[in-house]
């Protein structure tokens, strides 16, 4: 493998931080605004775009350092977009603060699983109810590998030194929760690698590192972007040397984010906490009103709806201790036949009816529109920033014109 040397600045995740790189010395929000700051190079407060792949060598011939030559000492220049380039480095400057480990950026959140699996090779991996992407990935893997899949609840003593869990916490679609030390319990007593899928859940709802997961991940798709309009994924590790590789692997699988995302990515990045804490805030008062209607008579709710789904329902011990920051936004109520599912969604105003999650607007999901393996009542929401009253009111108004429609077709509730 020919060498390719990384822009330093993007290793830096020590800026900003104590000596030792563990603890910021910034808050969350603030190193969403700042940590990126040392590698401005123009005083623009706005972060420039930058498109250009290729970056110019030193004029000064005495400067040039032949490829064979190079160590990251001795440069911090880019080179090409495929191994650095200046908005990829600024986004894994602040995810590697936010998310608190050394970040790296791929092209989408199952690019980023791809190379989660290229670089870990396991012999056998447990793998779940996940979003089935996933599945879709480790099949391919399998495939050329020979990787062997094992449900996530296998016994420990299938896995062996090497192999990996991987645990997606919350749950697509339904916005429930899994106890990650459980499974990081599980995994290290057996030499095995907890990869953790945070997606539905990032700081400050949940960090998976103190849980023991060994690498996190993110679809940068949803809430680091924020604005359903880039794709990206994030894996983050906490071992410098892993680090290293999975960079240098990157470079040949050519998986890197596009600077036009990265740059997307950066502007979205300096609001995403306070996003998803409304977003989260949002989400759980809507669970609570749904869930206690539920129990009413003769509510709209009751008359359309079986179930709602999500991690503030959970009664489990671990649920609130794991997700110090609040619950996810996303969560899921099951219809109490198809049809109604099918005819939500054309009911509302303020939900868009549309697939993924995350942005700032609210979503709803007839789920059986793109997952083949959930059942046909269920509708998947994914509440954005907006008042939430207002969200209650459109789902209310539309609860009721269904409530009334199933009285004229059936005569009956
Ligand atoms: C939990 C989860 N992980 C991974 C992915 C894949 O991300 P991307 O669409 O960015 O490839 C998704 C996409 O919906 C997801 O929901």
């Amino acid at each position: 493998m020919s060498k390719f040397i990384l822009h330093p600045s993007s290793l830096d995740i020590t800026n900003g931080s104590n000596d030792d790189g563990t603890t910021p010395k910034l808050a969350a929000q603030t190193a969403l605004l700042h940590a990126d700051e040392f590698l401005n190079e123009v005083n623009d407060v706005a972060v420039p775009i930058h498109v250009s792949t290729t970056f110019r060598y030193p004029c000064d011939h005495t400067k040039l350092i032949a490829a064979k030559d190079l160590t990251n000492e001795n440069t911090d220049a880019h080179v090409y977009s495929r191994l650095t380039a200046p908005s990829t480095t600024r986004m894994e400057a602040i995810l590697s603060q936010y998310l608190n480990g050394y970040a790296l950026v791929y092209a989408s959140g199952l690019a980023a699983f791809h190379a989660a699996l290229v670089h870990l090779n396991p012999k056998r991996l447990s793998i779940g109810d996940c979003y089935h992407g996933c599945h879709g990935v480790a099949d391919i893997h399998s495939r050329i590998t020979g990787m062997k899949q094992l449900p996530l609840d296998c016994p420990a003593e299938e896995l062996q030194e090497g192999d990996v869990i991987h645990l997606e916490t919350p749950l697509n679609p339904v916005g429930e929760a899994s106890d990650i030390s459980f499974y990081a319990e599980k995994a290290h007593s057996r030499g095995a690698i907890l990869i953790v899928d945070s997606t539905f859940a990032p700081p400050p709802l949940q960090d998976p590192f103190l849980w023991g997961a060994d690498v996190v991940m993110h679809s940068a798709s949803k809430y680091i972007g924020g604005h359903s309009d880039m794709l990206g994924g994030v894996l983050v590790v906490k071992d410098l040397k892993r680090r290293w590789k999975m960079y240098e692997e990157r470079v040949y699988l050519g998986g890197i984010m596009g600077s036009l995302e990265a740059w997307l990515g950066v502007r979205s990045a300096r609001t995403l906490e306070l996003r998803v804490l409304r977003q989260s805030e949002n989400a759980t008062k809507l669970v609570e009103w749904l869930s206690g209607d539920l129990g009413v008579g003769d509510s709209a709710v009751q008359k359309v709806v079986a179930k709602v789904r999500h991690a503030s329902l959970q009664k489990d011990e671990f649920v609130e201790k794991q997700m110090t920051g609040g619950f996810g936004p996303v969560f899921a109520i099951e219809m109490k036949t198809e049809i109604l599912a099918k005819m939500l969604p054309s009911h509302l105003e303020l939900f868009a009816h549309a697939t993924s999650l995350g942005g700032v607007e609210s979503l709803i999901e007839w789920r059986a529109m793109s997952d083949t393996l959930v059942s046909p009542t269920l509708l998947r929401l994914s509440i954005g920033i907006e008042n939430w009253e207002d969200l209650k009111n459109d789902l209310l108004q539309a609860f009721e014109k269904l409530a009334a429609a199933r009285v004229e077709i059936n005569g009956t509730n």
